[in-house]
């Protein structure tokens, strides 16, 4: 037989589990990939701006926007009375957002018109003129103050419970009670909002948006334009980051754009500038997480009851799932045998809080290993030894607080490899030894584990579509529901089409996405872009060949087993075509040589009423040490080494895998350390620019910064060529290095006493807590 296999290339180029470029990488480093901004504009093409609240809560009593009409180059003013259809883009469904404030105003900077002039400036300009009288109401900005003013729930609170925790707390040999604020973060994409809409005929309207959700942004336009989804498409080639912050975020400025262009009959562009772009637009929840938990002399916890409350801004938006992906977390790696999770989701008057990498999982699973760590410094233990005595394991100790089964478990072989890799037992020796004659510089190392659930919660979000063309040159077209905003899913999706077809990769195009080509998508959230969308792609790519088999068995006579795609070629019998001559020969044929596929996600469901379920199709896990130093006069602090060990199961493209921890890592290093939402006492978001905001910089990142994949994981479960999702989980690793900044100061009070770092833990805060501990070591070092 084997003398009759036509000799070919034994494989394609940049097909599954390779590394190959992001496909737009050359373009974002030569500045010449195109956003939105960047495309010609119609000719005729007005530019919207918005007017904010300046107060955070208030009664409006009087609104004069004659000085705004009279402005230079001014064509239209628009206020919530303007919105033809339903004033309203909660994607809550609870109609607690309004396109434009009317009436009352809810937080500092909501948007209460917007202005439509011939330039960008002579908007920004107008919008400021605008007179505007109010009445005050009391507000609030912080969570524990929204709890003792009885400030209402802005969704429906969940509770997970398992065992019986009142009697587990009381049967503990053990107990400790305390609490842990974690921040908020901005996204800080480099692309900000923007939204430009083209009007068309009748009702129809074309809308390029910055966002994660074309599908939402389609709705939400046709609801207040008060038309139909076939009437508004919505397209997106790429974004410049989004992180959560583009899942519903971008519907207000595709609202008013898209209102002011069927107003005007004009296209109209809006893009607000840095400040007002994160004064306008939510972002990560900050949480006050209370714990009281139960262990005995071991370390083994045995009793948690924990309550997350969460600053969720004026209205609804995605606090409810934000939330409750908490309490998804909290367990982290670790079995809980009674247990209660809470959530209070808080009314605010601050800005509505949103999606953002991780999805509120990141609060929980710091929650969770704060406890931890609060057991080991109880303990005079090293927080790894607690870890590992609570780790998930086999039958008994395998079930979540959500009572999903834990049966992919393998964090035990990803922290011991680390361990042992990393040489973590002696670097830890080494490091007390230094503090213990070291009288400024502290240092600190930390191990953290993680496990992150994988999967929508809203259960029917786990679906996607893929529309695939094979032309009659053997080019491919692919078109698929998610949305490219850097993380490198369009290049997996082609990919995995590459692989199906056996062709090289660059005889696929991937195209802008839009709603007009594949419908009902879901956010590309929640880290499972490639899952969904690779899978929907490789069901056309399928369907097209099973067509295919088909017709070359008929027309050669062969048996379809004796039709092969095979690298570059197809092969029938003893015959090989070149791909694109095999194509033309079907298109001949008349085999229709387009296909729309289609995925979702099998054995997950959730019910959020019993708090019971399988939300999760797998996990994907990971762990980091992470080393640090501190300077104890100042609060400074540096992180000296990170070595990182991930599990992405098999990978798709190991390249686009690290740079996706990579990234990951040192955004979720910046939440805990350096970035800093604060609002004054008016209710004024103060850090608004990267002047007072500070994302990580170059010159922060680790010192030496080593990230590995687990190479020799894959996934159990039956996902897109057994890999697993990479965006948000690594996301959490950096909570090692919170933990680390932990160690050092706690070296002030010999390792007595838990160092409680809230986060962000700036150097301000890192300084206090140095503070906070001599103080509390003079009484224990005089009692001995
Ligand atoms: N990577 C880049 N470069 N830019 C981004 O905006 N968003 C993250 C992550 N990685 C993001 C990113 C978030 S919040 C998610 S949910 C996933 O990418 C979404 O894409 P995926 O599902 O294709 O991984
Ligand atoms: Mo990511 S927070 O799910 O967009």
């Amino acid at each position: 037989m084997s003398q009759h296999r036509p000799r070919s290339k034994t494989s394609i180029s940049g097909g599954a589990h390779t590394t190959r470029a992001h496909d737009s990488a050359h373009k974002h480093v030569t500045g010449s990939a195109d956003y939105i901004d960047d495309m010609p504009e119609p000719e005729g093409t007005l530019h919207g701006y918005l007017g904010l609240s300046d107060r955070a809560h208030a009664k409006i009593t009087s609104l004069d926007l004659d000085p705004v009409r009279a402005s230079d180059g001014v064509v239209l003013v628009l206020t919530g009375a303007d919105v033809p259809g339903v004033n309203d883009i909660s994607p809550s469904g609870r109609n607690d957002e309004p396109v434009l404030a009317e009436n009352e105003v809810l937080f500092h900077g909501q948007p209460v018109f917007a202005v439509i002039a011939r330039t960008r400036d002579q908007a920004r300009r107008a919008a400021r003129k605008a007179k505007i009288g109010y009445e005050d109401l009391a507000h609030v900005t912080d969570v524990r103050d929204a709890i003792d003013a009885g400030y209402p729930h802005v969704t429906d609170p969940l509770k997970l419970e398992r065992g019986d925790v009142a009697a587990g707390l009381a049967a503990a040999p053990r107990r400790l009670k305390g609490a842990i604020r974690i921040g908020g973060q901005d996204h800080f994409y480099l692309e900000g909002h923007i939204a430009m809409a083209i009007p068309g005929e009748d009702d129809e309207v074309t809308v390029w948006s910055s966002t994660q959700h074309p599908s939402e942004v389609q709705h939400m336009v046709a609801h207040a334009l008060g038309t139909v989804s076939n009437a508004v498409t919505v397209q997106v080639r790429r974004m410049g980051g989004g992180f959560g912050g583009k899942e519903t975020q971008s519907n207000q400025f595709a609202a008013i754009a898209a209102i002011a262009a069927k107003k005007l009959n004009r296209a109209v562009k809006i893009r607000p500038d840095r400040d007002d772009d994160m004064t306008i637009t939510g972002k990560r929840h900050d949480f006050v997480a209370d714990y009281d938990v139960g262990f005995d002399d071991s370390g083994v916890i045995q009793a948690l009851d924990a309550t997350f409350a969460a600053r969720c801004g004026f209205s609804s938006d995605l606090s409810g799932p934000v939330t409750d992906r908490a309490l998804f977390h909290a367990d982290n790696c670790y079995f809980y045998e009674n247990v209660r999770l809470v959530s209070k989701p808080m009314m605010t008057n601050t800005v509505s809080n949103t999606a953002f990498r991780g999805f509120g999982g990141p609060q929980g699973m710091l929650g969770g290993e704060r406890v931890i760590e609060e057991v080991a410094y109880a303990l005079g233990r090293d927080p790894l030894e607690i870890r590992k005595a609570n780790f998930y394991g086999g039958p008994g100790r395998d079930l979540t607080p959500y009572h999903q089964t834990v049966n992919d478990n393998i964090i035990a072989r990803v922290v011991e490899e680390l361990e042992v890799s990393t040489d973590y037992q002696a670097r830890r020796a080494e490091i007390i030894d230094f503090n213990e004659t070291s009288p400024v510089v502290r240092r600190g190392i930390a191990l953290t584990p993680v496990k992150f659930g994988i999967s929508f919660t809203a259960t029917w979000y786990n679906q996607a579509g893929a529309l695939v063309h094979v032309y009659q040159d053997g080019s491919i077209h692919l078109n698929h529901g998610g949305t490219e905003m850097g993380q490198g899913l369009n290049t997996k999706v082609a990919q995995v089409l590459a692989e199906e077809f056996q062709v090289d990769l660059d005889t696929i195009r991937i195209t802008a996405t839009t709603t007009g080509k594949v419908p009902n998508t879901s956010a590309t959230a929640a880290s499972s872009g490639t899952d969904l969308n690779g899978m929907a792609a490789a069901n056309a790519a399928q369907q097209i060949k099973t067509r295919l088999i088909g017709f070359a068995s008929e027309k050669f006579g062969v048996p379809p087993e004796q039709v092969e795609f095979i690298p570059n070629h197809v092969r029938v019998g003893n015959e090989l075509f070149p791909f694109p001559d095999f194509i033309k020969l079907a298109y001949q044929g008349r085999i229709q040589l387009s296909a729309a596929g289609f995925y979702k996600t099998p054995d997950i469901h959730w019910d959020r009423a019993k708090g019971k379920g399988r939300p999760f199709y797998y996990y994907a896990y990971g762990a980091a040490v992470s080393e640090v130093s501190v300077d104890t006069l100042t609060g400074e602090y540096q992180v000296d080494r990170v070595d990182v060990l991930h599990d992405v199961g098999r990978s798709l493209n190991p390249a686009l895998d690290i740079g996706q921890i990579e990234g990951a890592f040192v955004q979720g290093m910046g939440w805990l350390t350096t970035e800093e939402l604060w609002w004054d006492d008016k209710g004024r978001l103060r850090t608004h620019a990267p002047s007072t905001y500070k994302i990580p910089l170059a010159s922060d990142r680790p010192r030496i910064f080593n990230v590995r994949l687990a190479d020799w994981s894959e996934n159990r479960e039956p996902t897109v060529r057994r890999s697993k999702a990479v965006g948000e989980p690594p996301f959490m690793l950096p909570i090692s290095v919170l933990e680390a900044l932990g160690m050092a100061v706690a070296s002030i009070a010999d390792y007595r006493i838990s160092p409680r770092l809230d986060a962000p833990a700036t150097p301000e805060r890192v300084l206090m807590a140095v503070e906070r501990l001599k103080a509390m070591a003079e009484p224990l070092d005089e009692a001995g």
